[in-house]
């Protein structure tokens, strides 16, 4: 079975991957866009990845996903 490509967008610590994790869906994070250094760590940590902080608003890449998740904050987007 082909795994799901999943983005999560304001990833925090990842809430949303732990619960993906629960489904037992076959799914791989092609991204993860989280601005604050320390939830970063604490994703990594978590979920044996390396990603970096990144601001959405600079956001630009060209990937495909099948699935997005986010956790937004209200206030600003
Ligand atoms: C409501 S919280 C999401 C919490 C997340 N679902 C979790 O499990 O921890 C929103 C998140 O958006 C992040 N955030 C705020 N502005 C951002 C930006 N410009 N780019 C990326 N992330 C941003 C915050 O640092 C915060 O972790």
């Amino acid at each position: 079975m082909e795994k799901l490509r999943v983005m999560e967008l304001f990833g925090g610590i990842g809430s949303a991957t732990q619960a993906f994790k629960k489904t037992k869906i076959p799914f791989e994070i092609v991204d993860y866009i989280e601005i604050d250094e320390f939830a970063v760590r604490s994703y990594n940590a978590m979920n044996n990845t390396n990603f970096e902080p990144q601001d959405i608003t600079k956001w630009n890449k060209d990937i495909e996903v099948d699935f997005i998740m986010h956790g937004s904050p209200l206030s600003r987007f």
